[in-house]
């Protein structure tokens, strides 16, 4: 399976921090936000990995990352031209999945429990086809898609409801086959002007080929002041 870290945006909510930088190049306790994802795709065995970013700090990343020898990855670089949404970012990857299943991340979700994620991908490598997301019960759900589950079968997935039918997020790690990229050419553009990775999930719920798992871990994205508070308390404590 290859892995996508999904590095664009433009990051409004963290200016101005993010004035001259791109959101995944700020510190999380130690490290620069990017290292997170990268070692979750690592823990899943996963480590031919494509990491997309928007224009104008691209060169950055290759500057902290290089080739990935160094941190045992094999790296690729591509960019997203406009913040047009995550999948948007996604589709930029089409020619490097090449056909194969993959793991998408995104570039600013931190998990502590990174083991459970590489049990839900040993799992899904065995599927034929589909997709399979990862749910987190959570206080704010409004932040967030948020998945209504019936049972075993996924109903449906909102982003950002105003009246959340459920507290489970849907978190930025998504496992696809290779369908994906003609479903997001289906896609039409958000009330926010983006093609919504929910609408892309959506698909896979209504043709019944779309399974979740619960995590239990702590996990952040970091977005916002708060969160990206919250994830630096997250890093600080899984390293010590
Ligand atoms: O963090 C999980 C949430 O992420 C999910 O629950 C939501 O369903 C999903 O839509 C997303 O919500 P956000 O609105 O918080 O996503 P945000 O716009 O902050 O983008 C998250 C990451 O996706 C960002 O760190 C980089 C990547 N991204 C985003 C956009 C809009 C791109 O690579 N390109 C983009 O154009």
């Amino acid at each position: 399976m290859k892995g996508i870290i999904l590095a664009g945006g433009t990051g409004t909510r963290l200016r101005p921090l993010t004035q001259v930088t791109n959101k995944h190049l700020l510190p999380v306790y130690n490290k620069p936000m990017i290292y997170y994802p990268l070692e979750a795709l690592k823990v899943c065995g996963i480590t031919n990995i494509m990491i997309v970013s928007g224009r104008g700090h691209a060169g950055h990343f290759l500057d902290l990352l290089g080739s990935g020898k160094d941190l045992g990855a094999d790296l690729s670089y591509d960019i997203q031209e406009e913040a047009g949404g995550i999948a948007q970012a996604l589709s930029v990857a089409e020619d490097f999945a090449d056909g194969e299943q993959i793991a998408v991340i995104l570039g600013d979700n931190i998990f502590s429990r990174v083991e459970e994620l590489r049990a839900g991908v040993e799992a899904f490598e065995a599927q034929a086809q589909g997709a399979k997301i990862f749910l987190k019960s959570v206080l704010d759900a409004r932040r967030f898609g948020v998945a209504e589950i019936a049972g075993e079968r996924m109903v449906s997935i909102m982003e950002k409801p105003k009246q959340p039918k459920s507290d489970l997020a849907v978190v930025g790690f998504y496992l696809y086959d290779k369908q994906v990229f003609d479903v997001i050419r289906t896609l039409k553009p958000s009330a926010r002007g983006e093609l919504e990775i929910t609408d892309v999930n959506n698909w896979y719920v209504a043709n019944n080929i779309m399974t979740y798992q619960i995590i239990q871990g702590d996990w952040t994205d970091a977005g916002t002041f708060d969160s990206l508070l919250r994830a630096n308390m997250l890093a600080a404590g899984i390293q010590s």
